[in-house]
C-alpha cells in the first residue's frame, strides 16, 4: 500500500460551508510558480481578469481575451494541489445569453481543470448563474464595484456611499444567492453595506476593499507584494518585492558593466 499522502483540493461545497465560520483566505495568482506558494496558505485561488492590468499592462480588464484566461488558468491549476481554483470569465464572454455563458464557461472548466468560474453582475446575471449551476458549473458571483462595468459606473468608485443605493446592492446579493452562486465577491463597497449583505445571505461573502466582517478576504497578489505599478488605497502591502527586484537587477547590471560578472568556471566550480 502506498504511504503517499493524498492531498485533495478544496471543493466548492467546502467553501460554501464556511459561511460564518473560519474566515476564507484567498488571493489571485496568474502563473504556476507563485500559485504554488500561495497554494500553501489559500483556501481558493482566483485567476482574476485583473491579470490584464497586472501582467499585460492593459488599462482596464475590458480587453482581456478568453484564451488568455484559459492559458493562465491552466498554469495555476498545474502549479497547485490544494486550493480550489476559480477562473474569471472575461468581459464579453457571458453577458449576451446563458447559452453563450455556458459555452465559454465549459471551455474554461475543460481546458484549465479549474473548479469554478467567477462572473460580474448582480440581479441582471441571476438567470445566467442559474443556467450554469444547473448544468454543473459552479459560479462565484461578484457585485459592488464591478471593474468590467467601469465605463458605466464612471470609473473605479466605491459603491454604497449613498444609502439610497443599498437596497439595489442587497437585491443583487439576494438574487445571485437564490440563483445558486456558492459565494459572492463584494468589491469596493462601504463597510456597513458589506457587513449587512454578509448578514443577509446564506453563502460566504469574500471582501476586497469592503469589510473585515465578510466571511473571507481576497487581494490581488502583486498588490499585496508591492509589485504593482499602482496599488489601490485599501490594500495593505505585506511585501516589498518591487524594490527587491530593482535592487537585484541593479546589482546584476553593475556586475555586467564592471566586467565583474562571474564566468562559467566560477559559476560551476
Ligand atoms: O480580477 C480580479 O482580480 C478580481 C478580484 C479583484 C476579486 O476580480
Amino acid at each position: 500500500m502506498s504511504t503517499q499522502k493524498i492531498i485533495r483540493r478544496t471543493t466548492v461545497p467546502q467553501i460554501a460551508a464556511r459561511k460564518g465560520g473560519e474566515p476564507i483566505v484567498s488571493l489571485t495568482s496568474y502563473h504556476a510558480h507563485t500559485a504554488a506558494i500561495v497554494d500553501k496558505h489559500a483556501d481558493f485561488i482566483l485567476v482574476g481578469d485583473s491579470l490584464g492590468m497586472v501582467m499585460h499592462g492593459m488599462e482596464s480588464t475590458i480587453g482581456v481575451p478568453l484564451d488568455l484566461m484559459i492559458m493562465h488558468g491552466r498554469a495555476v491549476v498545474k502549479g497547485t494541489k490544494k486550493a480550489l481554483i476559480v477562473v474569471d470569465m472575461p468581459f464579453g464572454t457571458y453577458e449576451e445569453s446563458p447559452n453563450m455563458a455556458f459555452r465559454n464557461a465549459a471551455r474554461i472548466m475543460k481546458e484549465t481543470g479549474c473548479g469554478a468560474v467567477k462572473l460580474e453582475g448582480g440581479a441582471r446575471m441571476a438567470e445566467t448563474i442559474r443556467f450554469l449551476t444547473e448544468r454543473g458549473i459552479p459560479v462565484m458571483a461578484h457585485i459592488g464595484l464591478t471593474p468590467q462595468s467601469s465605463h458605466v459606473m464612471g470609473g473605479f468608485k466605491t459603491q454604497g456611499r449613498d444609502e439610497d443605493s443599498w437596497p439595489q446592492h442587497e437585491a443583487d446579493a439576494k438574487a445571485v444567492t437564490e440563483a445558486g452562486a456558492f459565494s459572492i465577491v463584494l468589491e469596493g463597497m462601504v463597510e456597513p453595506l458589506a457587513a449587512r449583505i454578509t448578514n443577509q445571505v446564506a453563502v460566504p461573502t469574500i471582501g476586497i476593499g469592503a469589510s473585515a466582517d465578510c466571511d473571507g478576504q481576497i487581494l490581488v497578489l502583486e498588490d499585496m507584494l508591492g509589485l504593482s505599478p499602482w496599488t489601490p488605497k485599501f490594500v495593505k502591502v505585506y511585501g516589498d518585492l518591487g524594490a527587491q527586484i530593482e535592487k537585484a537587477v541593479a546589482s546584476y547590471a553593475s556586475e555586467v558593466r564592471d566586467r565583474n560578472f562571474p564566468g562559467e568556471d566560477e559559476i560551476y566550480r
